[in-house]
C-alpha cells in the first residue's frame, strides 16, 4: 500500500470520531485532553521572547491551542482532519481553527511570532517533510520561536511496517496504522532543518520524542 494524502485523511478522521487517547500497541502515547508538558513550559519562554501570535500546526483536538489560549496568546490551530477540527472548535469556539495541508500553509510570509507542532511533522516522506520545514521557516517572522517534536529511529522498531525509503515505513499497528511516519536520527534533524538557527535539541525518554526548540533567521 502506498499512502497518499487522502489516505492520510481518512486515518485521522477516523481516528478522531472514535478515540481521546493515542495509543500504539496497547501503550497511552498521550491524552488529548491536556496539554503536552512541554508546551507548557514554553509558554514561559513565548512570555519572555513578547509573542503575541502563535501557529499550532497538526493542532488535532486543540489541547495546546487551549491551553496556550488560556495563557492570553493569539492562537491559531490547522490540521488536515475535518473531524480534529470540528472537536477542537465544539471545545473552544474561539480559537481560530483551519482545515489545510501542512505543506502548504494558507498564511502569508510573517504572520506568526511563534510556531508549535507535536507529533504531526514526521508524517510523510522527507522530501514531503522538508517541504513543511520550508513553509515553517516561511510563515514565522524572522527571530520567531520554533517548538517541534519528532519521533527518533531508536526504539521504534515496532512500529516498523512496510518500509518506503529510508527511515521512513507505514505504520502497521496502533490507532494511526496506515500513516506514513519518518524516524529521525540527530544527524538527519540538524541536515534538515540547517536553516534555522537551534536553541535547544534533545532526546526526551518519558515522551520517546526529539524535542526541537528553533529560531527563525532570515
Ligand atoms: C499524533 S497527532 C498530534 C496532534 C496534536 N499535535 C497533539 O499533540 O495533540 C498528528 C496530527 O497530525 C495531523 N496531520 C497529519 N498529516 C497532516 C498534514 N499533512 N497537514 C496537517 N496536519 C496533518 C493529523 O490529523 C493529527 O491530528
Amino acid at each position: 500500500m502506498i499512502k497518499n494524502v487522502m489516505t492520510g485523511i481518512k486515518i485521522w478522521d477516523g481516528f478522531y470520531q472514535n478515540n481521546k487517547t493515542l495509543k500504539t500497541f496497547g501503550k497511552t502515547v498521550f491524552d488529548y485532553s491536556k496539554p503536552d508538558g512541554d508546551i507548557v513550559e514554553l509558554a514561559k519562554v513565548f512570555k519572555k521572547e513578547k509573542v503575541k501570535k502563535i501557529l499550532d500546526l497538526g493542532c488535532g483536538s486543540g489541547r495546546n491551542c487551549r491551553f496556550l489560549s488560556s495563557k492570553g496568546f493569539a492562537v491559531v490551530g490547522m490540521d488536515i482532519s475535518k473531524s480534529a477540527i470540528k472537536q477542537a472548535k465544539k471545545a473552544d469556539g474561539k480559537i481560530e481553527y483551519l482545515v489545510a495541508d501542512m505543506k502548504k500553509i494558507p498564511f502569508p510570509t510573517d504572520s506568526f511570532d511563534a510556531l508549535v507542532s507535536t507529533q504531526t511533522i514526521f508524517h510523510g516522506r522527507l522530501q514531503e517533510i522538508q517541504q513543511t520545514i520550508n513553509e515553517i521557516g516561511r510563515v514565522v517572522r524572522n527571530k520567531g520561536v520554533i517548538f517541534i517534536t519528532l519521533q527518533p529511529v531508536k526504539g521504534n522498531k515496532h512500529r516498523m511496517g512496510e518500509k518506503l525509503e529510508p527511515n521512513t515505513y507505514i505504520s502497521n499497528g496502533g490507532d494511526d496504522k496506515g500513516e506514513i511516519h519518518h524516524f529521525f536520527t540527530k544527524a538527519e534533524i540538524l541536515k534538515v532543518f540547517k536553516e534555522l538557527e537551534f536553541i535547544d535539541l534533545h532526546f526526551v525518554e518519558s515522551n520517546n520524542y526529539w524535542y526541537l526548540l528553533l529560531r527563525n533567521k532570515k
